[in-house]
Parts: structure tokens; C-alpha cells; sequence
């Protein structure tokens, strides 16, 4: 099955052929062709340009022809940074945080993460994948085609398996591209409060295994924060990954910069994530690293938390990628075009630099940057038109409005 689209206004982020991601000043570079066209067969973009070097149709078997009326195609988004599978919304600590309290007091007093392992509990796989699936259509209609998704409100061996399962058959059954990783991590459960070794044990003895056994995960994560887990425990978990060809992709300096950095760099990392707190020792890390920081600005806006100063990060020569952290405690949006908003607004980077970062370079962040975040020949067909909009800048600009027309997934239109 051929696929043209035609009239495109402006298609953006094209090419990045042999590059992983983006750095430094590059970040403000984006390749756009005016007045284009593109053809996917088989999923597969497989020629793109200026509509006068067109061919045209030389088969008209088989084929579908999309007219984009003067709209944009942009690659679709790589959300490098999620915890979609989860029971329900928690509003009320949202109300809860508007009368004053903080969401460290809400954690310590059972709300936060233990709450939604509660609530997780008693779901069904059933329950969990179509409440799953539900917000993985939503997000395909503001322009997401790639996503990593977390485990991590399980925190026990069974509410942790039924989580990886159930991002195992939306792997199956979506035409998002979907990254799996293991979070058991993220919080100490209630049981464990005051053997926090023995927990530590079980995800390592227990239900690793049966990650390993089932290829339930492709990356692992931990939450690295004072009153979570420290630098020794995460340095354990992510060696034990490791031995399972889990990569690291890790949540640090959320609150406090205390070493997170280094010890994810030093276990192999391929992302560190949060990053509202950065030192100058972290930025020397980084340095000489592959792994690729990223920011989660929807994070800093629903918790009131600062927000990460990426510009010190570009600054320093280093790449950014953006992602959405859709959960229900700290980010319930997975909208990338709010999260590219804020990226241009609060943490001040031009929207060239928040397209790349969340395309290309959340891409790398997800191990996914040959096949997905830009428009190129040979990789896979995940885009979005537009509606007619005067040009991309118009994406941050116009926060709060979903300017998506179409999306296409492995060449089909959704
Ligand atoms: O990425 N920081 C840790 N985990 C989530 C929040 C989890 C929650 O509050 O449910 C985050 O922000
Ligand atoms: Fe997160």
C-alpha cells in the first residue's frame, strides 16, 4: 500500500541521516522543505521533497493519495518519559496541593505513589490495558508516535508483572512504537517501610527474573531522591538490570542534586530525566557521556516545582530531550504540543530547539533514533499533519489548541 502526501505547506525536521541526536548550538537547526510531498509504502517513508520534483503517480494500484491542503507534516513525537498504565486520576491531592500542602507531605502521609499502587492493585489486566489503551488513543491524536512507558505503581512482584504485561500487549496491539521499562523502584512500599534492603531484594531477586524470563522490559529505571532511594540503591538496581540487558533510564535531581547524575552516567544510562536541580558537577558528567538529559516541563507546571535550566545544558554544548512524564501525580497530560509550549516559554528554548528535543533526541532517549524522529527515507512512516497553520513556531505559540488534523502510524492513517 502506497501512501502520497501532497500540499504540505512546510514539512518539518527532515533528514538527520547518521545523526543519533542533536547538541550545543545544532539544537537551533531544524531542515524544513516548503511546498512538499511524501511517499510511505509499506509503512516505510520511502521519498519526500518539493512538490515540482514530484514524479507523480506512475501506478495508480493500490494507492491513497492525502491532500494536506496547506497544512505541515511534522515526524510524530517520541515521549521518551511515561507512566501511562495506571488505575486513576488522584485530583485530590491536587486539591489538596492548592490549600497549601506540598507534595512531599502528601507522599509521606500515604497519598502520591502508594496511593495509586492501591488503587492498582485490585484492576484486572483487563482493566489496566483498556484504561492503558484509552489514553494511548489520546495521544496519538495530539501528535505522539513513539512512547516509554513505565511500570512502577505496581510495587509488589504481581502488581509490577501486571503492569509490564500490560505494556506488553499494547506493544502488540497499537501502532505506536512503545518502549517497556521497569520501575519497581519508584517508591517503598508501606510493608517495607522499615527494611527498605528487603525490597530491594525482592525487585532484584524476584522480579527481575521473571522480567528476564518473560522480555517483559527494555529499560530500568529508579527513582533516585532523598526519601526514595539513594545513590548505593540505585548503583545496585542498575548493575542488576544491567546483567539482564536492562539499560538505565533514570529520575534524578527531581529535588535535590545530590549524585544522581553520576551514578546513572557511571552504570551505563542512556537517559537521566527530571533534572530540576543541576550542578556543575553533573554538567561535567554529562559531558563526556551518551546518556541524554532530559527535561519534563509539564512536571515543573502541575507541581509548581522549578523548572529544569536546560539553557545551561545547551549552553554547555550538551543535547535536551523533552518528554511528557504522563502520570497521575506529577504530569496527568501526555500532550507533547503543551509540553513544547512550555519548553519555549518557561525554560526559554526556541522552538527549533523543543522540536528537536522532541523528536530526534527523544527518539535517542528511547533507543528508537534509526527508525523514528524525523522525516527520512527509510524510516517509519509515524507523522502528523496540521491544520493550516502560518508556520511551526505556531505549535508553542499557540498553546492549549490541537492544531492536528490527521496522524499517520506505520503508514495508516488513524
Ligand atoms: O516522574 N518522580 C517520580 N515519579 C513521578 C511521579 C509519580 C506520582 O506522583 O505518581 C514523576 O514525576
Ligand atoms: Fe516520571
Amino acid at each position: 500500500m502506497k501512501i502520497i502526501i501532497k500540499n504540505i505547506a512546510q514539512i518539518v525536521q527532515t533528514e538527520r541521516k547518521k545523526t543519533s541526536f542533536v547538541y550545543g548550538d545544532n539544537m537551533k537547526k531544524l531542515n524544513v522543505i516548503n511546498d512538499g510531498f511524501i511517499e510511505i509504502k509499506d509503512g516505510i517513508i520511502t521519498n519526500f521533497g518539493n512538490m515540482k520534483d514530484w514524479n507523480g503517480i506512475e501506478d495508480w494500484n493500490n494507492i491513497e493519495i492525502i491532500d494536506a491542503e496547506g497544512g505541515s507534516v511534522f515526524p510524530s513525537y517520541c515521549d521518551s518519559h511515561t507512566h501511562l498504565v495506571f488505575a486513576e486520576s488522584r485530583e485530590r491531592e491536587f486539591v489538596d496541593r492548592i490549600k497549601g500542602l506540598s507534595y512531599e507531605q502528601i507522599a509521606n502521609s500515604g497519598g502520591g505513589i502508594l496511593n495509586s499502587a492501591r488503587k492498582l492493585e485490585n484492576l484486572s489486566e483487563e482493566e489496566l490495558y483498556e484504561k492503558a489503551k484509552n489514553r494511548i488513543q489520546k495521544i496519538i491524536q495530539t501528535g505522539t508516535g513513539a512512547v516509554e512507558i513505565k511500570s512502577g505503581y505496581g510495587l509488589t512482584t504481581d502488581s509490577e508483572i501486571k503492569i509490564l504485561r500490560v505494556i506488553k500487549k499494547l506493544k502488540k496491539t497499537s501502532d505506536i512504537t512503545i518502549k517497556s521499562t521497569f520501575l519497581g523502584a519508584h517508591a517503598l512500599p508501606q510493608k517495607y517501610k522499615s527494611n527498605k534492603k528487603a525490597y530491594i531484594e525482592l525487585i532484584i531477586n524476584e522480579m527481575l527474573p521473571i522480567i528476564a524470563d518473560e522480555k517483559l522490559a527494555d529499560y530500568i529505571d529508579v527513582f533516585c531522591e532523598k526519601n526514595y532511594f539513594s545513590i548505593e540503591d540505585t548503583i545496585k538496581i542498575l548493575n542488576a538490570g544491567q546483567k539482564i540487558n536492562l539499560i538505565g533510564k533514570t529520575h534524578v535531581n527531581q529535588f535535590n542534586a545530590f549524585g544522581g547524575v553520576k551514578a546513572s552516567v557511571n552504570s551505563g544510562a542512556l537517559s537521566v530525566d527530571h533534572l530540576e536541580i543541576i550542578n556543575q558537577e553533573d554538567i561535567n558528567i554529562l559531558k563526556g557521556s551518551k546518556c541524554m538529559p532530559t527535561a519534563l516541563p509539564s512536571c515543573s507546571f502541575f507541581l509548581g516545582i522549578p523548572y529544569s535550566p536546560v539553557r545551561k545544558l545547551i549552553n554547555n554544548n550538551l543535547p535536551v530531550a523533552l518528554a511528557s512524564d504522563y502520570n497521575p501525580g506529577s504530569s496527568p497530560s501526555g500532550n507533547m504540543n503543551f509540553v513544547i509550549s512550555l519548553a519555549c516559554i518557561k525554560l526559554k528554548m526556541t522552538p527549533e530547539e523543543a522540536i528537536n528535543a522532541a523528536t530526534i533526541n527523544s527518539a535517542y532517549a528511547m533507543g528508537i533514533e534509526k527508525e523514528l524522529g524525523s522525516i527520512d527515507i527509510g524510516k517509519k512512516a509515524n507523522l502528523f499533519i496540521t491544520k493550516k497553520i502560518p508556520s511551526y513556531n505556531y505549535i508553542p505559540y499557540n498553546f492549549g489548541e490541537n492544531v492536528i488534523a490527521s496522524t499517520i502510524l506505520n503508514g495508516k492513517i488513524q
